[in-house]
């Protein structure tokens, strides 16, 4: 059983339902991410571990202890949960100084108080913020408070961090250097960690394990890696894309293992080598790609499209790349600053790829040449 144990886990208010009978296990240790668009169900979902929110059906175990099960009448309040919480807004004392506010759970378990002092000035040294313990909260700047917060729950040592897009309200630079702030703490505590936030990019970066949901619903669980390079289905797949998956639509012909994809306008066509698994032809399918998994070359290519330059957006250490054809437009990154105009013809072949049924937009294969990344 993971540390926190999900069983069956449904919410509903009046007719919606945020979550729908979520089943997961997220192991002791582990940063789990739940990754979805607004609305999905990620801030339900950790409300009900945490204890704010009841189920409307389903189990929930804490550590191998149910906490919550609506068929047996388990209901375990939030404070004897052993979980430490933080919401993207930053809720800390107002009539108390950082010191106090970092020092009050521990002041609560009757902790001596030259441990709590070491313990605190301790922390705010981790983060950078040594000399703000006299301020007030509304003395401090968003990202701040937010260090203020993210040092109030790491001094209790729950055994587990529930947050929910904490870093949402700041600027890139400091999200940046708070990311690699939380990760090391989490790593340091070795306690589980779950994540909420609607950035892929985030979730990626950070997470161990991620659980991307839709409308209430689980659509993939797995490791970073694997997301990104195996979608299971198309609206993982497009939720993946940073900045967007290139998909084309189209069919599938071939005979003799043979198996060749013809987009649906009829202008591009593509042997399928190296399919990890056969797909039968007939069947309609999208074929998807990160940018990173095209070459595109300014001489004719085998098996290449030809296509026209549309955009190039250099971003310092990498260029990304619009191609245009025919009513198709493709994303292409290269690394560096690119030579490319636009305009100009090159010819663009696909190196790797997923094969997705344009029926179910399940997962079906995956295939090419080059390795995923
Ligand atoms: N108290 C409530 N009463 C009625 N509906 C609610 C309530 N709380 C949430 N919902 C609905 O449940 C669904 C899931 O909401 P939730 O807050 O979990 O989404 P979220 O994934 O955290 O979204 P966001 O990224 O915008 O924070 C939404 O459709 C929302 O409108
Ligand atoms: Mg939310």
């Amino acid at each position: 059983m993971g540390f926190i144990s999900l069983r069956g886990v449904t919410k509903r208010y009046g007719k919606v339902t945020a979550v729908d009978r979520l089943s997961l296990e997220i192991e002791k240790g582990e940063f789990h991410t739940l990754l979805g668009p607004s609305g999905c169900g990620k801030t339900t979902t950790l409300r009900m571990i945490a204890g704010l929110e009841e189920l409307t059906d389903g189990e929930l175990f804490i550590n191998e202890r149910c906490v919550y099960s609506a068929s047996k009448a388990v209901h375990v309040p939030a404070p004897d949960r052993g979980v430490g919480l933080i919401f993207q807004s930053y809720a800390l004392w107002p009539h108390m100084t950082v010191y106090h506010n970092i020092a009050f759970g521990l002041k609560e378990r009757k902790v001596p108080k030259d441990k709590i002092r070491a313990t605190v000035m301790g922390i705010l040294e981790k983060l950078q913020m040594t000399g703000y313990e006299g301020r007030y909260p509304s003395e401090l700047s968003g990202g701040e408070q937010q260090r203020v917060a993210i040092a109030r729950m790491v001094v209790t040592e729950p055994p587990a961090f529930l947050m929910d897009e904490p870093l949402s309200n700041l600027d890139a630079k400091l999200r940046m250097r708070l990311r690699s702030e939380l990760k090391r703490l989490h790593n340091e505590s070795g306690a589980t960690t779950v994540y909420v936030t609607h950035d892929q990019v985030e979730a990626l970066t950070l997470s161990n394990r991620v659980t991307v949901m839709r409308l209430g619903l689980l659509q993939q669980d797995a490791s970073p890696a694997e997301l990104y390079n195996r979608p299971s289905n198309l609206f993982v797949a497009d939720f993946m894309g940073n900045p967007q998956i290139n998909r084309i639509d189209g069919h599938l012909t071939g005979a003799n293992g043979e198996r060749i994809f013809e987009s649906g306008d009829g202008l591009f066509r593509m042997p399928l080598e190296g399919l990890e698994t056969d797909v039968e032809p007939g069947r309609e399918v999208a074929l998807v790609t990160h940018p990173e998994w095209l070459e595109t070359s300014v001489v004719p290519l085998e098996g290449a499209r030809e296509m026209n330059v549309y955009t190039v957006l250099m971003a310092g250490c990498e260029t990304l790349i619009f191609l245009h054809a025919e009513g198709q437009t493709l994303a292409t990154r290269e690394q560096g600053q690119s030579d490319l105009q636009p305009d100009q013809k090159v010819w663009v072949r696909v190196r790797h790829f997923n094969l997705y049924d344009s029926a179910s937009e399940e997962l079906l294969s995956v295939g090419g040449t080059g390795s995923s990344c």
